[in-house]
């Protein structure tokens, strides 16, 4: 008897293909991106002839590989509309991301386009465990960012009651989620961690919330974070990737029964991992840049776009589709520290295994003589803030040695009042470069 049972997912054709189903689709969707981008947009055409590569010669998706690189640069040069691949009035959408220097980038959606976005947010919604029904806090920034309205009109296509908060107002977002009860939020782990502060400077149990999902991304956060994170507000927190030139959220999501890393939505992202340095593919389970070619979208094709984040591919799990492993952070971010090479996320995993320390954390970077010096200002959680001097800077040390140990720096540890370092309302800012 095929019984129907209540509120079960139902899950779209192609999140459970057979690989060879995946492929075949991959392969055919990859030949209409090729040749709708070299026919619309004379920088791919003009690239691609350069190269002496057609998107007729595309026999199988390793052919791909003959194809050039598109990276921020591109973006930047054509600003604003010069890589769109269909006339403006087809463009229902604009969003952008500022850029620490000079022109935003630009990307575009056509009304197709707004609806794979939110059919493939809907889709990581839902295998993060969200259903029709629940009521879904966004408190990811509205606007030019893609975090706000990408997760809205997820929650809005699988049949969620969005409450939409946008970013900032922490006071006024703690009172809502008491009184409206959302089952799920989506927010970036650092501004979550600010809203968790808020939520027990208010003196509410956050045990007594409704809240059983936190939906985390636009920002590399570790493992490490996600315990303390669910520990703290008694949810589950699970991972969501994506990038503006791609999508926006909902590029990669992790899911809710194998929780190890998103899973790539290969049916509309093509994924490659490449070695940084020389350009050239590396095989599955191997660490490089992630590189992605859109395989649907209209307004804005990109092919084999240079993400600059670090990661692995790993096989499906979950689902058939390859997942990516938790991305350590963006080349650009990496700093190099007396010739070693650090992530802030590093720093991170180490900090939160000192559980009298809070999560929140600023790395200072500056010169002493012609050597780099690194301070790491920490602070104590409230509950610890009167431990005795001497307990204090032996775990100052502790953290210290863990960062020499593992990390391999020098560092001194800085401890601040509870509270004093500036909290995150969006993507963090961890790091203070004043070397230059
Ligand atoms: O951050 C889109 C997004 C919004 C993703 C909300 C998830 C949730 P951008 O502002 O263009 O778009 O920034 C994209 O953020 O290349 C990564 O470096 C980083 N990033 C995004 N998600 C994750 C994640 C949005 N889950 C850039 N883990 C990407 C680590 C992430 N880094």
């Amino acid at each position: 008897m095929n019984m129907q049972i209540p509120n079960a997912p139902v899950l779209d054709p192609l999140e459970t293909a057979s690989i060879d189903e995946l492929r075949q689709h991959q392969l055919q969707r990859l030949r209409w991106s090729l040749s709708h981008a070299y026919q619309n947009v004379p920088m791919y055409r003009q690239r691609f002839d350069e190269l002496g590569v057609h998107p007729d010669d595309i026999r199988s998706l390793d052919d791909l590989a003959r194809f050039p690189f598109t990276c921020k640069a591109d973006l930047r040069d054509n600003y604003p509309y010069g890589l769109f691949a269909v006339p403006l009035h087809d463009v229902v959408r604009l969003h952008a991301s500022s850029g620490t220097t000079g022109k935003p980038t630009v990307v575009g959606y056509t009304q197709n386009d707004i609806n794979t976005w939110a059919n493939v947010v809907a889709r990581s919604i839902r295998a993060a465990g969200g259903r029709r029904g629940d009521k879904v806090h966004v408190a990811y920034g509205y606007g030019l960012f893609t975090g706000g309205l990408g997760a809205h009109y997820g929650a809005e296509r699988l049949g969620c009651t969005v409450i939409p908060m946008s970013g900032g107002q922490t006071e006024k977002q703690v009172q809502l989620i008491r009184d409206f009860q959302p089952d799920i939020i989506m927010v970036t782990p650092s501004y979550m961690l600010n809203l968790a502060d808020e939520i027990e400077r208010q003196g509410i149990d956050p045990h007594s919330l409704a809240l059983r999902l936190g939906i985390f991304g636009a920002e590399p956060w570790t493992p490490e974070l996600r315990s303390a994170l669910e520990a703290r507000l008694g949810i589950e927190a699970l991972d969501i990737y994506g990038l503006s030139e791609i999508m926006g959220p909902g590029v990669a999501m992790e899911c809710a029964e194998s929780k190890d890393g998103p899973t790539v939505w290969e049916d509309h992202f093509y994924p490659e991992i490449i070695d940084p340095v020389s350009g050239a593919v590396l095989p599955d389970g191997e660490l490089g840049e992630l590189v992605f070619t859109s395989l649907s979208k209209e307004a804005l094709p990109m092919i084999r776009y240079r993400t600059r984040d670090l990661t692995r591919l790993l096989p499906g799990t979950a689902r058939p589709m390859r997942r990516i492993d938790k991305i350590t952070g963006r080349s650009d971010d990496m700093l190099i520290i007396r010739g070693v090479n650090v992530f802030p996320t590093q720093v991170e995993e180490q900090l939160l295994k000192i559980k009298q320390f809070s999560e929140i954390y600023e790395i200072h970077l500056y010169r002493k003589g012609n050597l780099d010096s690194v301070d790491v200002h920490v602070e104590l959680k409230s509950e610890h803030q009167h431990l005795d001097p001497a307990r204090q800077q032996d775990l100052c040390s502790e953290l210290s040695r863990h960062i020499k140990t593992h990390i391999g720096i020098s560092s001194h540890v800085v401890l601040q009042p509870a509270y004093s370092i500036k909290r995150s309302e969006g993507k963090a800012c961890h790091v203070f470069d004043k070397r230059k």
